[in-house]
C-alpha cells in the first residue's frame, strides 16, 4: 500500500513567547519540525506533505527540503481542517499517516509497528497511558474494549475525564475513509474547531475497527508547547544519543552533561569528560580523549589524540596522538599533523602544523605553514594582517622560534633557522642561521634607584 504522510505544523505556538515559529526551535541543534520530517522520510512514503501556517514562508525557507511538499493552512481552524489542506498532495496515497511538527521524538520503529498493526480495512491509532491526562483527547472504549471514539478534554463528561488512555494524535487511515470523514466534519464543539479526532467515531460507524498501538516511551508522543517542555525533551533526546554512544564503546564521564547538536561518529574507547559540546559533523577516532568543557564543532580528532580541558576546536583536523590544550582555540582551516603539541592560550587559524611541531604557550599562529619538529616559543605572533590583506608565514623543518617573536607576513623562516627571542622578523630568515632583531643590552654603571623624599 502506497503510504502518504501529513505533518501538521500550522499551529501558532503562543506559549513559546517567541518571534521564531515554534517548529523552528532547535532540539539537539535541529528544528523540531526537521526531526519529524527526517522520521517521515525514513518511512519509505510516496508523499510527505507538511501543513504550515504560522511563521509562513520562514518555515518553508528554513527547512528547504526538496523531498516533500508544503500545504498552506491560512487559518487554523483545527486539526481536521489542517489535514484537508494536505489532501490534494496525497492523491497517490492508499493510506495516510498523520504526524505533528511539534512532537519531535517519535521513533520510526514505533511508527512501523503502527503501520504493520493497521491491516487493510482498519484504522491504526497510537495511544498511551498518561499519568496526568489533562488536556489530551481521551480514548473511549466499549464494554468489549473496542475503541468507540475520541473525546476532547474540553468536550468530555466527568466520567470520560477519568480515562487515562490518551490520544497521541498519531494515526494511520486509508485515504478514501479519511477523505469521506473530512468532508463530513463539523465544528460544532467546545472549541469551534474541525477535529480530526471525530474521524475515529466515523470509522467505527461504518464498521472499520480501530487498532491501537502504544509507544515504547511516553516522551515519543510528547509535544512541545513551551520552553519548559522543550528543555525536558532536549534532555530525553540527549540521553538517547548518550546511550547509543555508550553502547558503541564510548565512555561518557556523565551522560547528563553531554550535548550533541549534530552528528558524532566515535571509535571505540573514546573518552569524553563532562560538559563537552559537540556540534555539526564531528569524528573522533579510537582511543582519543576529550577533556572537560571542550567544544568540538565540525572537526576530526584522529585516533589517540588528547584534547585537554577547555578547548574550542572548529573546522579543523587534529592528528594521531596530538595533544591540544588546556585552553587552546583551534580555528577553521587548521590541520595539526600527528604528534604535534599545542598548549594553553594558543590560537591557531588556517595553520598547517607538521608532525612533531610544538606551539606550547601563548601564541597566535594564523595563515601559516609550520615544518616538522619546529618549536614555537611562548608569545610568538604571526602578524598575518596588514589592515587590508592576509599574508602567509612559512617556517621550515627544525626551525626554532625564540619567545616573544613577531613574524611579519609575508615572511619565510628557513629550515633549521633560529630566531632570537624578542625579534620582529619582517624579512626572510635564512636556513640554518641565527636571525634576531634586538637593541643591544646596556648597563649603566653606578646608577642609583630614586629614593622616596622624606
Ligand atoms: C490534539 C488532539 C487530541 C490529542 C492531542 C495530542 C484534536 C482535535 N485533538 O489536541 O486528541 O490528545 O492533540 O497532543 O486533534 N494544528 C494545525 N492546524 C490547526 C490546528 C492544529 O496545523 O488548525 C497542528 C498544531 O500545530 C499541532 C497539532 O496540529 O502541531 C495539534 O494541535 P493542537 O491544537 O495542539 O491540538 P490539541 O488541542 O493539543
Ligand atoms: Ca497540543
Amino acid at each position: 500500500m502506497n503510504l502518504g504522510i501529513v505533518i501538521l505544523a500550522a499551529g501558532q505556538g503562543t506559549r513559546m513567547k517567541s518571534s521564531l515559529p515554534k517548529v523552528l526551535h532547535p532540539l539537539g541543534g535541529k528544528p523540531l519540525l526537521r526531526h519529524v520530517i527526517d522520521t517521515a522520510l525514513a518511512l519509505d512514503a510516496g508523499e510527505v506533505v507538511t501543513v504550515y501556517g504560522h511563521g509562513g514562508e520562514a518555515v518553508v525557507e528554513a527547512i528547504a527540503e526538496p523531498r516533500m511538499r508544503w500545504a498552506l493552512q491560512e487559518e487554523q481552524l483545527g486539526t481536521g481542517h489542517a489535514v484537508m489542506q494536505a489532501m490534494p498532495g496525497l492523491d497517490g496515497a492508499d493510506r495516510v499517516l498523520v504526524l505533528y511538527g511539534d512532537v519531535p521524538l517519535i521513533r520510526p520503529a514505533t511508527l512501523r509497528r503502527l503501520l504493520d498493526a493497521a491491516q487493510p480495512g482498519t484504522l491504526g491509532l497510537l495511544t498511551a497511558e498518561a499519568e496526568d491526562p489533562t488536556g489530551y483527547g481521551r480514548v473511549v472504549r466499549d464494554a468489549e474494549e473496542q475503541v468507540q471514539a475520541i473525546v476532547e478534554h474540553k468536550d468530555a463528561t466527568s466520567d470520560e475525564l477519568r480515562i487515562c488512555e490518551i490520544n497521541t494524535g498519531i494515526l494511520v487511515v486509508e485515504r478514501p475513509l479519511l477523505a469521506d470523514a473530512l468532508a463530513r466534519l463539523s465544528n460544532d464543539n467546545a472549541q469551534g474547531e474541525y477535529y480530526l479526532t471525530d474521524l475515529i467515531a466515523m470509522a467505527v460507524e461504518v464498521g472499520v475497527p480501530v487498532v491501537t498501538v502504544h509507544p515504547d516511551a511516553f516522551s515519543e508522543v510528547e509535544g512541545v508547547n513551551d520552553r519548559v517542555q522543550l528543555a525536558r525533551l532536549e534532555r530525553v533526546f540527549q540521553h538517547r544519543k548518550a546511550e547509543e554512544l555508550m553502547r558503541n564503546g564510548v565512555t561518557l564521564a556523565d551522560p547528563d552533561r553531554f550535548d550533541l547538536r549534530g552528528r558524532l561518529s566515535a571509535g571505540t574507547d573514546v573518552t569524553i569528560d563532562v560538559n563537552v559540546l559537540i556540534e555539526g559533523e564531528v569524528r573522533i577516532g579510537e582511543g582519543a580523549r576529550i577533556g572537560a568543557n571542550t567544544v568540538l564543532r565540525d572537526c576530526t580528532i584522529e585516533p589517540g589524540a588528547v584534547i585537554l580541558e577547555n578547548c574550542v576546536i572548529e573546522k579543523a583536523v587534529i592528528g594521531h596522538g596530538a595533544r591540544v590544550g588546556p585552553f587552546s582555540r583551534i580555528r577553521p582551516g587548521t590541520e595539526l599533523a600527528d604528534h604535534t603539541h599545542v598548549g594553553n592560550f594558543v590560537e591557531l587559524k588556517n595553520a598547517r602544523v607538521s608532525p612533531g611541531a610544538k606551539i606550547n604557550h601563548l601564541s597566535y599562529v594564523g595563515d601559516a605553514s609550520i615544518g616538522e619538529r619546529v618549536n614555537i616559543g611562548a608569545g610568538t605572533i604571526t602578524c598575518n594582517y596588514d589592515g587590508a590583506n592576509k599574508h602567509r608565514t612559512t617556517i621550515g623543518d627544525d626551525a626554532f622560534i625564540g619567545s616573544n617573536t613577531a613574524l611579519v607576513a609575508p615572511v619565510e623562516v628557513g629550515a633549521g633557522a633560529t630566531i632570537g627571542a624578542g625579534s620582529t622578523i619582517s624579512r626572510d630568515a635564512p636556513a640554518g642561521e641565527l636571525s634576531l632583531t634586538r637593541p643591544r643590552q646596556v648597563t649603566v654603571p653606578g646608577w642609583k634607584r630614586p629614593k622616596k623624599k622624606t
